[in-house]
Protein backbone atom coordinates (compact mmCIF):
# COMPACT_ATOMS: atom_id res chain seq x y z
CA UNK A 1 0.00 0.00 0.00
CA UNK A 2 1.64 3.50 -0.90
CA UNK A 3 1.80 6.05 1.73
CA UNK A 4 1.64 9.23 2.23
CA UNK A 5 5.40 10.65 3.31
CA UNK A 6 6.79 14.10 4.09
CA UNK A 7 10.41 14.48 3.83
CA UNK A 8 12.09 17.89 5.35
CA UNK A 9 15.48 19.03 4.26
CA UNK A 10 16.66 17.85 0.69
CA UNK A 11 20.38 18.21 1.01
CA UNK A 12 22.76 15.74 0.62
CA UNK A 13 21.53 13.30 2.55
CA UNK A 14 17.97 14.04 2.27
CA UNK A 15 17.92 14.50 -2.06
CA UNK A 16 18.26 11.16 -2.56
CA UNK A 17 16.60 9.64 0.39
CA UNK A 18 13.35 11.14 -0.35
CA UNK A 19 14.04 9.88 -3.86
CA UNK A 20 14.62 6.52 -2.85
CA UNK A 21 10.43 6.83 -0.96
CA UNK A 22 9.25 8.00 -3.98
CA UNK A 23 10.78 5.21 -6.48
CA UNK A 24 9.54 2.82 -4.25
CA UNK A 25 5.91 3.78 -5.10
CA UNK A 26 4.81 5.97 -2.21
CA UNK A 27 3.28 9.15 -2.26
CA UNK A 28 5.87 12.04 -1.10
CA UNK A 29 5.71 15.51 -0.27
CA UNK A 30 9.02 17.49 0.09
CA UNK A 31 9.95 20.39 2.03
CA UNK A 32 13.69 22.26 1.48
CA UNK A 33 14.09 26.02 3.44
CA UNK A 34 15.75 26.84 -0.34
CA UNK A 35 12.62 26.12 -2.41
CA UNK A 36 14.52 25.61 -5.98
CA UNK A 37 15.94 22.08 -4.45
CA UNK A 38 12.31 21.26 -3.72
CA UNK A 39 10.86 22.12 -7.21
CA UNK A 40 13.82 20.44 -8.72
CA UNK A 41 13.21 17.17 -6.62
CA UNK A 42 9.36 17.32 -7.60
CA UNK A 43 10.20 17.45 -10.80
CA UNK A 44 13.23 14.58 -10.80
CA UNK A 45 10.75 12.26 -8.95
CA UNK A 46 7.42 12.95 -9.78
CA UNK A 47 5.98 13.86 -6.03
CA UNK A 48 5.07 17.10 -4.46
CA UNK A 49 6.12 20.25 -2.12
CA UNK A 50 4.85 21.97 0.12
CA UNK A 51 5.83 25.91 0.89
CA UNK A 52 6.40 25.51 4.83
CA UNK A 53 7.15 21.87 6.85
CA UNK A 54 3.26 22.06 7.83
CA UNK A 55 2.35 22.29 4.48
CA UNK A 56 4.21 19.69 3.53
CA UNK A 57 3.58 17.33 6.46
CA UNK A 58 -0.15 17.34 6.57
CA UNK A 59 -0.88 14.20 5.11
CA UNK A 60 1.56 12.11 5.99
CA UNK A 61 1.74 9.17 7.69
CA UNK A 62 5.19 9.39 8.46
CA UNK A 63 6.66 12.74 8.07
CA UNK A 64 10.42 12.52 8.01
CA UNK A 65 13.21 15.30 8.80
CA UNK A 66 17.07 15.44 7.64
CA UNK A 67 18.46 18.97 7.97
CA UNK A 68 21.73 20.00 10.09
CA UNK A 69 21.87 20.51 13.80
CA UNK A 70 19.70 20.78 16.67
CA UNK A 71 18.06 24.50 16.27
CA UNK A 72 17.59 23.90 12.34
CA UNK A 73 15.01 20.87 13.30
CA UNK A 74 13.38 22.64 16.21
CA UNK A 75 12.61 25.57 13.22
CA UNK A 76 11.33 22.59 10.91
CA UNK A 77 9.59 20.87 13.52
CA UNK A 78 8.08 22.53 16.84
CA UNK A 79 8.79 26.25 15.05
CA UNK A 80 6.34 28.52 13.80
CA UNK A 81 4.78 26.53 10.56
CA UNK A 82 6.70 23.49 12.16
CA UNK A 83 5.55 20.04 10.93
CA UNK A 84 4.31 19.26 14.20
CA UNK A 85 1.74 22.00 13.69
CA UNK A 86 0.56 20.58 10.78
CA UNK A 87 0.80 16.35 11.31
CA UNK A 88 -2.10 14.35 11.36
CA UNK A 89 -3.31 12.00 14.74
CA UNK A 90 -1.27 9.36 15.19
CA UNK A 91 1.10 10.15 12.58
CA UNK A 92 5.46 9.51 13.21
CA UNK A 93 8.08 12.16 12.82
CA UNK A 94 11.29 11.22 12.03
CA UNK A 95 14.28 12.88 12.46
CA UNK A 96 17.38 11.27 10.43
CA UNK A 97 19.44 14.48 11.45
CA UNK A 98 22.58 14.10 13.93
CA UNK A 99 21.41 16.04 16.77
CA UNK A 100 21.84 15.71 20.27
CA UNK A 101 20.47 13.41 23.24
CA UNK A 102 18.72 16.54 24.64
CA UNK A 103 16.66 16.96 21.37
CA UNK A 104 15.35 13.57 20.94
CA UNK A 105 13.79 14.09 24.09
CA UNK A 106 12.04 17.19 23.58
CA UNK A 107 10.76 16.00 20.24
CA UNK A 108 9.54 13.22 22.11
CA UNK A 109 7.55 15.05 24.43
CA UNK A 110 6.58 17.28 21.92
CA UNK A 111 5.38 14.55 20.07
CA UNK A 112 3.30 12.89 22.72
CA UNK A 113 1.82 16.69 23.77
CA UNK A 114 0.73 16.59 19.88
CA UNK A 115 -0.83 13.48 20.00
CA UNK A 116 1.91 11.59 17.37
CA UNK A 117 4.73 9.60 17.53
CA UNK A 118 8.81 10.37 17.29
CA UNK A 119 11.71 7.94 16.40
CA UNK A 120 15.41 9.29 16.06
CA UNK A 121 17.17 7.95 13.38
CA UNK A 122 20.49 9.23 13.05
CA UNK A 123 21.81 7.34 10.03
CA UNK A 124 25.78 6.06 8.66
CA UNK A 125 26.94 5.57 5.37
CA UNK A 126 27.39 8.96 3.79
CA UNK A 127 26.37 10.69 0.32
CA UNK A 128 27.18 7.18 -0.95
CA UNK A 129 25.35 4.89 1.27
CA UNK A 130 22.21 7.91 0.80
CA UNK A 131 22.53 7.44 -3.07
CA UNK A 132 22.87 3.83 -3.00
CA UNK A 133 19.75 2.84 -0.77
CA UNK A 134 22.83 1.70 1.88
CA UNK A 135 22.50 3.39 4.70
CA UNK A 136 22.99 2.07 8.33
CA UNK A 137 20.35 3.84 10.64
CA UNK A 138 20.62 3.55 14.62
CA UNK A 139 17.04 4.28 16.16
CA UNK A 140 15.27 5.20 19.60
CA UNK A 141 11.52 4.52 20.12
CA UNK A 142 8.65 2.76 20.87
CA UNK A 143 8.84 -0.49 19.86
CA UNK A 144 5.84 -0.48 18.64
CA UNK A 145 6.42 2.71 16.13
CA UNK A 146 9.56 1.30 14.69
CA UNK A 147 8.27 -1.78 13.74
CA UNK A 148 5.75 0.57 12.27
CA UNK A 149 8.51 2.66 10.29
CA UNK A 150 11.09 0.13 10.00
CA UNK A 151 10.25 -1.26 6.31
CA UNK A 152 9.86 2.46 5.27
CA UNK A 153 13.23 3.05 6.28
CA UNK A 154 14.42 -0.17 5.57
CA UNK A 155 13.86 1.53 1.44
CA UNK A 156 17.04 3.37 1.96
CA UNK A 157 19.01 1.57 4.26
CA UNK A 158 21.17 -2.12 4.82
CA UNK A 159 20.52 -1.91 8.45
CA UNK A 160 17.44 -0.04 10.86
CA UNK A 161 18.40 -0.80 14.32
CA UNK A 162 16.66 0.13 17.44
CA UNK A 163 18.72 0.89 20.22
CA UNK A 164 16.37 1.65 23.24
CA UNK A 165 14.07 4.63 24.10
CA UNK A 166 14.02 8.63 22.73
CA UNK A 167 17.90 9.22 22.55
CA UNK A 168 19.42 5.75 22.39
CA UNK A 169 20.18 6.67 18.73
CA UNK A 170 21.48 9.92 18.74
CA UNK A 171 24.13 8.42 21.61
CA UNK A 172 24.35 5.24 19.23
CA UNK A 173 25.44 7.88 16.73
CA UNK A 174 27.73 9.45 18.96
CA UNK A 175 30.14 6.27 19.39
CA UNK A 176 29.68 5.90 15.01
CA UNK A 177 31.54 9.64 15.06
CA UNK A 178 33.74 9.09 18.05
CA UNK A 179 34.88 5.88 16.14
CA UNK A 180 35.50 7.68 12.85
CA UNK A 181 37.48 10.90 14.18
CA UNK A 182 40.19 8.89 15.26
CA UNK A 183 40.44 6.52 12.56
CA UNK A 184 40.07 9.83 9.64
CA UNK A 185 43.33 11.10 11.58
CA UNK A 186 45.06 7.59 11.23
CA UNK A 187 44.36 6.82 7.75
CA UNK A 188 45.45 10.63 6.94
CA UNK A 189 48.40 10.20 8.44
CA UNK A 190 48.94 6.62 6.49
CA UNK A 191 49.08 8.57 3.62
CA UNK A 192 50.98 11.32 4.40
CA UNK A 193 53.44 8.98 5.65
CA UNK A 194 53.59 6.76 2.76
CA UNK A 195 54.12 10.08 0.16
CA UNK A 196 56.52 11.31 2.03
CA UNK A 197 58.14 7.99 1.33
CA UNK A 198 58.17 7.53 -1.85
CA UNK A 199 55.72 4.42 -1.62
CA UNK A 200 53.03 4.12 -4.15
CA UNK A 201 49.80 4.86 -2.61
CA UNK A 202 47.92 3.38 -4.39
CA UNK A 203 49.62 0.38 -4.19
CA UNK A 204 50.04 0.55 -0.46
CA UNK A 205 46.15 1.00 -0.32
CA UNK A 206 45.99 -2.20 -2.38
CA UNK A 207 47.44 -3.96 -0.15
CA UNK A 208 46.94 -2.68 3.52
CA UNK A 209 43.27 -2.34 3.04
CA UNK A 210 42.86 -6.15 2.69
CA UNK A 211 44.58 -6.01 6.02
CA UNK A 212 43.81 -5.26 9.72
CA UNK A 213 44.18 -1.69 8.44
CA UNK A 214 40.71 -1.69 6.29
CA UNK A 215 37.77 0.66 7.01
CA UNK A 216 34.89 2.15 5.11
CA UNK A 217 36.82 5.71 5.27
CA UNK A 218 39.56 3.45 3.33
CA UNK A 219 38.01 1.89 0.58
CA UNK A 220 35.24 5.15 -0.10
CA UNK A 221 38.13 7.96 0.75
CA UNK A 222 41.39 6.93 -0.36
CA UNK A 223 41.61 7.90 -3.90
CA UNK A 224 40.02 11.13 -3.37
CA UNK A 225 42.24 11.34 -0.62
CA UNK A 226 45.54 10.80 -3.04
CA UNK A 227 43.98 13.47 -6.02
CA UNK A 228 43.61 16.21 -3.53
CA UNK A 229 39.89 16.18 -3.68
CA UNK A 230 37.28 17.59 -1.02
CA UNK A 231 34.56 18.75 -2.49
CA UNK A 232 31.83 16.16 -1.51
CA UNK A 233 31.09 14.07 1.13
CA UNK A 234 30.79 14.73 4.42
CA UNK A 235 31.43 18.82 5.32
CA UNK A 236 33.52 19.31 7.87
CA UNK A 237 31.55 21.81 9.89
CA UNK A 238 29.12 18.89 10.56
CA UNK A 239 31.57 16.77 11.84
CA UNK A 240 32.28 19.21 14.25
CA UNK A 241 28.76 20.00 15.36
CA UNK A 242 28.61 16.30 15.77
CA UNK A 243 31.77 16.34 18.13
CA UNK A 244 30.76 19.11 19.97
CA UNK A 245 27.62 16.87 20.55
CA UNK A 246 29.87 14.09 21.33
CA UNK A 247 32.21 15.89 23.64
CA UNK A 248 29.21 17.39 25.95
CA UNK A 249 27.62 13.87 26.27
CA UNK A 250 31.13 12.82 27.30
CA UNK A 251 31.59 15.35 29.98
CA UNK A 252 27.80 14.48 31.15
CA UNK A 253 28.34 10.91 31.51
CA UNK A 254 32.10 11.36 32.45
CA UNK A 255 33.37 9.43 29.45
CA UNK A 256 36.93 10.67 28.35
CA UNK A 257 37.73 11.30 24.75
CA UNK A 258 41.27 12.47 24.08
CA UNK A 259 41.86 11.79 20.41
CA UNK A 260 38.61 13.06 19.91
CA UNK A 261 38.95 16.20 21.63
CA UNK A 262 41.89 16.79 19.72
CA UNK A 263 41.16 15.78 16.36
CA UNK A 264 38.07 18.23 16.83
CA UNK A 265 40.81 20.59 16.92
CA UNK A 266 42.77 20.01 14.23
CA UNK A 267 38.66 20.07 12.08
CA UNK A 268 39.25 23.93 13.44
CA UNK A 269 42.11 24.73 11.70
CA UNK A 270 40.33 22.73 8.43
CA UNK A 271 37.55 25.53 9.11
CA UNK A 272 40.29 28.26 9.54
CA UNK A 273 41.91 27.32 6.07
CA UNK A 274 38.06 27.57 4.21
CA UNK A 275 37.24 24.31 4.70
CA UNK A 276 33.93 24.16 6.55
CA UNK A 277 32.55 22.29 3.39
CA UNK A 278 35.02 20.02 2.36
CA UNK A 279 34.66 16.30 3.50
CA UNK A 280 36.20 15.08 6.67
CA UNK A 281 38.89 13.63 4.99
CA UNK A 282 40.57 16.58 4.27
CA UNK A 283 42.43 16.50 7.26
CA UNK A 284 45.16 14.85 5.10
CA UNK A 285 45.28 18.70 3.56
CA UNK A 286 45.75 20.26 6.65
CA UNK A 287 48.56 17.95 7.77
CA UNK A 288 49.83 18.73 3.96
CA UNK A 289 49.32 22.55 4.67
CA UNK A 290 51.34 22.14 8.16
CA UNK A 291 54.71 21.10 6.57
N1 LIG B 1 26.60 14.18 4.41
C1 LIG B 1 26.89 13.07 5.09
O1 LIG B 1 27.77 12.27 4.67
C2 LIG B 1 26.15 12.73 6.36
C3 LIG B 1 26.28 11.43 6.87
C4 LIG B 1 25.60 11.10 8.02
C5 LIG B 1 24.82 12.05 8.68
N2 LIG B 1 24.72 13.31 8.19
C6 LIG B 1 23.88 14.29 8.92
O2 LIG B 1 22.69 14.48 8.18
C7 LIG B 1 22.26 15.85 8.32
C8 LIG B 1 22.18 16.49 6.94
O3 LIG B 1 23.45 16.44 6.33
P1 LIG B 1 23.68 16.86 4.81
O4 LIG B 1 25.06 16.47 4.46
O5 LIG B 1 22.53 16.39 3.97
O6 LIG B 1 23.61 18.45 4.95
P2 LIG B 1 23.43 19.56 3.82
O7 LIG B 1 23.78 19.03 2.48
O8 LIG B 1 24.14 20.77 4.32
O9 LIG B 1 21.85 19.82 3.83
C9 LIG B 1 21.23 20.38 4.94
C10 LIG B 1 19.76 20.47 4.67
O10 LIG B 1 19.11 21.06 5.82
C11 LIG B 1 18.42 22.23 5.42
N3 LIG B 1 18.47 23.21 6.53
C12 LIG B 1 19.56 23.54 7.24
N4 LIG B 1 19.21 24.44 8.19
C13 LIG B 1 17.90 24.65 8.07
C14 LIG B 1 16.97 25.46 8.75
N5 LIG B 1 17.32 26.25 9.77
N6 LIG B 1 15.68 25.44 8.35
C15 LIG B 1 15.32 24.65 7.32
N7 LIG B 1 16.13 23.85 6.63
C16 LIG B 1 17.42 23.86 7.00
C17 LIG B 1 19.14 22.72 4.18
O11 LIG B 1 18.30 23.56 3.42
P3 LIG B 1 18.91 24.50 2.24
O12 LIG B 1 18.94 23.64 1.01
O13 LIG B 1 17.94 25.62 2.15
O14 LIG B 1 20.28 24.95 2.70
C18 LIG B 1 19.43 21.37 3.49
O15 LIG B 1 18.27 20.88 2.87
C19 LIG B 1 23.27 16.53 9.26
O16 LIG B 1 22.80 16.47 10.58
C20 LIG B 1 24.51 15.67 9.11
O17 LIG B 1 25.33 15.74 10.27
C21 LIG B 1 25.36 13.67 7.03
Amino acid sequence: MPLNLAFIGLGVMGYPMAGHLAKAGHKVCVYNRTTQKAEQWAETYGGTFGTTPAEAAKNADIVFCCVGNDDDVRSVTTGENGAISGMKPEAILIDHTTASAELATELDTACRNAGLHFIDAPVSGGQQGAENGKLTIMCGGEEAIFEKSQDIMAIYAQAVTLMGEAGAGQMTKMVNQICIAGLVQGLSEGLYFAEKAGLDQNKVIDVISKGAAGSWQMMNRHQTMIDDKYDHGFAVDWMRKDLDICLNQGRKIKAKLPVTALVDQFYGEVQAMGGGRWDTSSLLKRLKATD
